[in-house]
């Protein structure tokens, strides 16, 4: 399977697949500025990836999907392997505690083509991490080692991952071997010993070149070890939360590790920064700030998927726009042309009401995805309608916000954004969210 990014590259540059190159446009467009949906459990499900897709995101995820229930083949869960060619690239993602259950998974997963195979390393939540899966896999890095190496071994697809930057304060601060790692981890059955020889490289040559602190009594920081080792896995890329599995969702995401981790001279795999990032600004302070290949979005996308076009037109409008002869004033209506570098399908949402049509095309296709299920497809994507920045904002909105969530019926929930946009929709300067 064909990776649309290419590893080790000095330009950092992007093959992208699924684009024409004809109008004279290379394969080399402005993936300096890579942007991606994060994974997240109950909201990138395919009727939201394909949006976030068509507004730009250059890479979508699944939710995290069960390594032990796809083995015993429930339902529910391979249901979650369902994607479409038009949300490529895609990455299916997959969590588990064994390195036999993941490779198996693993497995299962490539049946399903994805471009990626992303192994989740981060969930902080009790029932995952509490279970060794997951974050919990920060207080047992041989083991994280032993599933990533087993996952990669066992499939043809690049296999990336996700994970924290440690489990909790502790880990944010140089020591001595802050991975502990035993000198005879196994991996696969084999010794640490074993499995280095078989690479032609004694362990401590591994330790040495990778920068691993194994057998050295210098300091460093968990995630910049852990980085290293799971690169030395066969892991190709590597997206890091700004925060520990201790801070949960609380707090400030520190980017600076995230930083430090990218700017290592021994990491050859990009990187990819994920922390609270919500506006065009933020975006682009994170790849001048610490140079990450990738920035991946979160919960900022909910109700919001033409967030990706956003960031894409602050960081990279002018130039493209100049690029067409066109100067960035003069801008706002993107060329075919300009859509197509920029990875859109189609132009971005601008009014009230152009963006309202988006979030109600979702309502229909979130039903469509829960099997024509109306209250359930209108329950699944109450969140992006609660959360939209289209209603931020609003005067005396709280009393139509309780009504917008507690409709059960399509007529309803359309009759309720249509009362706003007939409020709302025309008056630019008391909406602020209207533009
Ligand atoms: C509702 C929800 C579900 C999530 N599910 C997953 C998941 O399945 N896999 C994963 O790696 N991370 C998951 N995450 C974490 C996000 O991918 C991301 O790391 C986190 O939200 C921080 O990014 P943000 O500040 O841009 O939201 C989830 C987060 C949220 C809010």
């Amino acid at each position: 399977m064909q990776s649309n990014l290419t590893a080790n590259d000095s330009e950092r540059s992007y093959s992208v697949s699924g684009l024409s190159s004809e109008a004279g446009l290379t394969a080399q467009r402005s993936e300096r500025h890579a942007l991606y949906l994060a994974p997240m459990e109950d909201v990138t499900d395919p009727a939201f990836r394909m949006l976030c897709k068509r507004y730009g995101a250059d890479r979508v995820y699944t939710e995290f999907v069960n390594a032990d229930a796809l083995v015993r083949d429930v339902a529910s869960t391979t249901r979650k392997l369902t994607i479409h060619q038009a949300e490529r690239p895609v990455a299916i993602q997959i969590y588990g505690r064994t390195p036999e259950s993941m490779a198996e998974a693993a497995r299962i997963v490539e049946q399903a083509q994805p471009d990626f195979i992303d192994i989740n390393f981060g969930c902080p939540v009790k029932k995952v991490a509490g279970k060794g899966a997951g974050a919990g896999l920060l207080r047992d890095v041989p083991r994280m080692l032993e599933i990533a190496r087993a996952v990669v071994n066992a499939v043809h697809t690049p296999v990336t991952a996700k994970t924290r930057l440690g489990w909790d304060e502790n880990d944010l601060h140089p020591r001595v071997n802050p991975l502990n790692l035993p000198k005879s981890y196994s991996v696969s059955g084999l010794t640490a010993s074993a499995v280095f020889q078989q690479s032609g490289l004694t362990a401590s040559a591994v330790f040495q070149q990778s920068g691993l602190t194994g057998e050295a009594d210098h300091k460093s920081v968990f995630i910049t070890d852990l980085s290293l080792a799971l690169q030395d896995c066969g892991i190709q890329e590597l997206a890091i939360h700004g925060r520990t599995r201790s801070q949960m969702y609380r707090g400030e995401a520190d980017w600076t590790l995230i930083g430090e981790v990218k700017n290592n001279p021994r990491m050859h795999i990009p990187v990819i920064g994920n922390g609270d990032v919500c506006t065009p600004e933020r975006a682009k302070e994170c790849f001048d700030l610490y140079g990450v290949d990738a920035v991946m979005v979160g919960r900022a996308t909910f109700g919001n998927p033409w967030l990706f076009a956003e960031i894409k037109e602050y960081l990279d409008g002018p130039s493209l726009l100049q690029s067409e002869g066109r100067s960035y004033s003069e801008g706002r209506s993107y060329s075919e042309a300009v859509l197509q570098r920029s990875g859109l399908s189609a132009a971005p949402p601008r009014s009230m009401e152009e963006k309202v049509n988006v979030l109600k095309e979702h309502v229909l296709s979130s039903i469509q995805w829960c099997g024509g299920d109306e209250r359930k497809g209108i329950v699944h994507s109450r969140r992006h309608f609660a959360a939209s920045p289209v209603f931020k904002g609003l005067p005396d909105f709280r009393q139509t916000r309780i009504a917008l969530l507690r409709a059960e019926t399509v007529e309803e929930v359309f009759a309720i954004m249509d009362s706003i946009i007939a409020q709302w929709g025309n008056n630019e300067t008391q909406c602020p969210n209207g533009k």
